[in-house]
């Protein structure tokens, strides 16, 4: 009997799935190829090279679906977090499911107004080091909501609204000092962290801004880090701002948004874990401690929507062994994907296409990147059948924080972008020539 070699439980349905071919009528057993919807991804390889970043529109769509289902019975709107993933396909195809967008740049702003300019009013700023001009540019694009970090940012912020005679609708982002079980480097709601105000001092800042006649005061917003799976520390947080809510309400400020910021995390090793009961307890904890308040609800999660719709297609360029352990050098490098240098996160890789019987020997190999640095890998002592160069893998998980923090490290050209809807493919970013890498030098 055929044993599936290829175990279900890392696929990534609807985005990412196995499915056997037959090769022969005559021969027991096929190969199992994996499938970005309904396209083989040896097929896009071949079209468009390695690497490549492939993501699956059904699967974006589904994952905002959940978190619209889940909290479908108070009044919110889901800001996308545009630092995850700012390819413009991406950012229309959400804007047309309805979805608004949390920017922290001109740039990302500039990008979501190609994208849909009708988004604009649906769109919060976020960042601790917004700049007059980036706030000048928000203001005109007439968004929703400045979520300021600091008294220097309120006042630089009134002074640009002044300017324009616009007024900017404001939330503080306070820091809630509630501690989130993450990355040192994505947590960011402890009183050490640079981000937002302390909460404690959130009312006095608050009564300043009140005061400013092109200001509003709106909102609250909090955001507590990244990559955070267990809800107790989102409820925490929202408590302390719902508490906060009641004191402004009663200062006499009119308090009509509260935004709990991203961060809701993913399983990027055990697929057993079920994203829609997890999207609803997180929508109970957060629901919860604002129930009565009657506020308009903004959510501004990024991962969580994009990153199991996209994975790193790469090729292995050389096998070696060194000393007895066994390398496959990819044609993927940090550069492109710097999640495991940077995190140390753990992303699984997968081969494209292997033989469906069993028997199959595996091996144990670290997956590394041509960039000479011991840093650039993206597994290490890893299972994987054996392959042979020219081999495709897939490095699943890779739609969040993948392209967005590609880099032209050593001057490599960053991965090409494709968006698979059922059997449509569209290249929604040609990979660059290396003209355009030096071209603003010459
Ligand atoms: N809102 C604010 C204010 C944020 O700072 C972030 C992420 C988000 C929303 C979206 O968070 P998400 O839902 O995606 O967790 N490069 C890191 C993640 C950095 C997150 C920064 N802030 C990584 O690859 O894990």
């Amino acid at each position: 009997m055929t044993q599936r070699i290829l175990p279900t439980v890392v696929e990534r349905p609807p985005a990412f799935i196995f499915r056997e071919q037959r090769k022969s009528l005559f021969r027991r057993g096929g190969d199992f190829a994996l499938h970005c919807e309904e396209i083989p991804l040896s097929k896009l390889a071949k079209r468009f090279g390695t690497p490549l970043y492939v993501y699956s529109a059904t699967a974006v769509r589904e994952r905002l679906a959940t978190f619209q289902d889940a909290f479908r019975h108070v009044s919110h709107t889901i800001c996308y977090s545009v630092k995850a993933n700012s390819n413009i396909n991406i950012l229309r195809l959400l804007a047309r499911e309805g979805c608004g967008f949390d920017v922290v740049s001109g740039g990302e702003l500039e990008r979501m107004l190609v994208a849909d300019r009708r988004a604009a009013k649906k769109t919060v700023f976020s960042g601790v080091g917004k700049s007059r001009d980036e706030m000048t540019a928000a203001l005109k694009a007439g968004i929703l909501l400045f979520n300021v970090e600091s008294e220097s940012e309120l006042w630089t912020l009134a002074e640009c609204a002044t300017r324009l005679r616009r007024t900017a609708r404001v939330a503080l982002r306070v820091n809630p000092d509630v501690a989130a079980d993450t990355h040192p480097y994505i947590s960011t709601g402890l009183r050490k962290h640079k981000f937002g105000v302390p909460i404690r001092d959130a009312r006095e800042l608050y009564a300043k801004a009140s005061g400013a006649r092109y200001l509003r005061v709106a909102g609250v917003s909090v955001h507590i880090g990244s990559q955070i799976t267990d809800v107790a520390p989102f409820a925490e947080a929202v408590a302390r701002v719902a508490d906060l809510v009641r004191e402004l309400r009663s200062d006499g400020h009119k308090i009509g948004y509260v935004d709990i910021g991203g961060g809701l995390g993913i399983s990027y090793q055990d697929q057993s874990s079920d994203f829609d009961a997890l999207v609803a307890r997180y929508a109970h904890a957060v629901c919860n401690p604002l129930r009565g308040l009657d506020v308009h609800l903004l959510l501004e999660p990024g991962r969580a929507i994009i990153g199991p719709a996209g994975a790193l297609l790469t090729s292995v360029v050389y096998t070696k062994q060194n000393d007895g352990k066994r390398f496959l050098v990819v044609d993927a490098a940090m550069n492109d994907l710097i999640r495991p240098s940077l995190y140390g996160a753990y992303h699984e890789v997968v081969p494209v296409a292997g033989p469906a019987d069993s028997g199959v020997k595996m091996e144990t190999v670290d997956v590394v990147g041509p960039i000479c640095e011991s840093g650039d890998f993206f597994a290490r002592d890893r299972a994987l059948p054996r392959l042979e160069e020219n081999s495709l893998l897939a490095i699943l998980d890779a739609g969040a924080y993948g392209m967005a923090l590609a880099s032209n490290y050593n001057t490599r050209p960053r991965p090409a972008e494709v968006l698979v809807s059922k059997k449509s493919v569209k290249l929604i970013r040609r990979r660059e020539e290396l003209r355009e890498l030096y071209s603003a030098e010459l």
